[in-house]
């Protein structure tokens, strides 16, 4: 995998009494740094503040707290101890509501308990560490095959557009909508990336231009704002976003500034396309219009970073996601394969 040249998002270190390594990613790109968490309550303020952050990482992390939190529980008894791990996946389920992969990741780990009948308690102990390893790595392998499927839209002299942080950061390695990038690079293409620098937490900024220069890869950083002249002036060929979740129709919700760069997309005739593990499809959601969409604090705009750039009080409207009808989605890359057209046969077709 030399396209990618990040190092891991996060990972358990040790036994079952070791703990969760994560970069700070509030810290990047100035300083690299790790967070040990060491019990439930460290994993969900690292996912609400965003330490950890993008739909599959928030999965893995969420995984791994849940080994952080019934690892010291006491007693022996079986039906008390899958008590004690619902509370603690209910606990970790409020972190952040948006993101499927973190629910999906959570019911994951209560099946593994479920489906250990006869087992003891410390045995299923070790089992569950083992299943939020297994969640990581299969994450890991998810990303690449997604770069796999996705490289070939990808041409030589090509400007490709991003938003948000989809890349390496975002998943236990390699990322989503990063991922085709590294792997066309790695196949020796020429192309070059634009990112925009997602208002207001600045994961364009801070994170996608800073993995892709470790690559190497030809990074031209843009406001949100300058998305729209970028595409007019015919430097954009192709887009690809990440997603959070993704509804049974194929709508899917995104970081926020998604759905104006896919109707901007469309005007410009530029193909828009999703890549996302299928860890990321919600089937239970009809529509996007379902999807929950959180709300983040008004002072992340108002004070963003820390300095005031606003009147203190102003209102602000500060939605984290928005959905992008599937109207205006060219494709999904899947670890499966390309489903294009959206349509509902065409995703039963390549995921089920
Ligand atoms: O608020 P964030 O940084 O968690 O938002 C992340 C995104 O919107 C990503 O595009 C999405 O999670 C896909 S990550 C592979």
């Amino acid at each position: 995998m030399s396209g990618c040249r990040v190092p891991k998002t996060l990972e358990w270190v040790g036994g079952l009494d070791g703990f969760v390594s994560m970069i700070d990613q509030t810290k990047l790109p100035t300083e690299l740094v790790y967070l040990e968490c060491r019990d439930p309550e460290t994993i969900w303020h690292a996912i609400k503040r965003l330490s950890v952050r993008g739909a599959p990482a928030i999965g893995v992390a969420a995984a791994m707290g849940v080994v952080l939190g019934i690892r010291d529980y006491a007693g022996n008894e079986r039906t008390a101890f899958l008590t004690k791990l619902n509370e603690v996946c209910d606990y970790l389920a409020t972190s952040r509501p948006t993101a499927v992969n973190l629910f999906w990741a959570l019911q994951r780990m209560k099946t593994c308990a479920d489906g250990l009948t006869d087992t003891s308690v410390d045995e299923i102990k070790e089992q569950l560490r083992n299943e939020a390893i297994a969640i990581r790595d299969e994450d890991a392998a998810m990303c690449r095959r997604i770069g796999e499927h996705g490289q070939s839209l990808i041409g030589d002299g090509h400007g490709v557009l991003t938003h948000c942080n989809a890349g390496s950061l975002a998943t236990a390695e390699f990322g989503t909508a990063l991922a085709p990038m590294y792997v066309a690079f790695e196949m020796g293409r020429k192309f070059k990336v634009f990112a925009d620098e997602t208002r207001p937490l600045l994961q364009g900024a801070r994170l996608t231009v800073w993995e892709l220069s470790q690559a190497g890869i030809d990074t031209t950083l843009l406001c949100d704002g300058a998305a729209g002249a970028l595409m007019q002036s015919g430097q954009v060929n192709l887009v690809i976003t990440g997603s959070d979740r993704i509804a049974a129709n194929g709508d899917i919700a995104n970081k926020i500034g998604t759905y104006g760069v896919a109707v901007l997309a469309k005007h410009h005739n530029i193909p828009f396309y999703v890549a996302a593990p299928s860890s990321t499809f919600d089937f239970d959601m009809s529509s996007g219009d379902g999807i929950p969409i959180e709300q983040r604090d008004a002072d992340e705009i108002r004070r963003g970073f820390g300095h005031l750039i606003a009147p203190p009080d102003i209102p602000c409207y500060s939605p984290a996601f928005d959905v992008t009808p599937v109207g205006f989605i060219r494709g999904i890359i899947t670890e499966k394969g390309l489903i294009e057209p959206v349509t509902t046969d065409k995703i039963s077709q390549v995921l089920r």
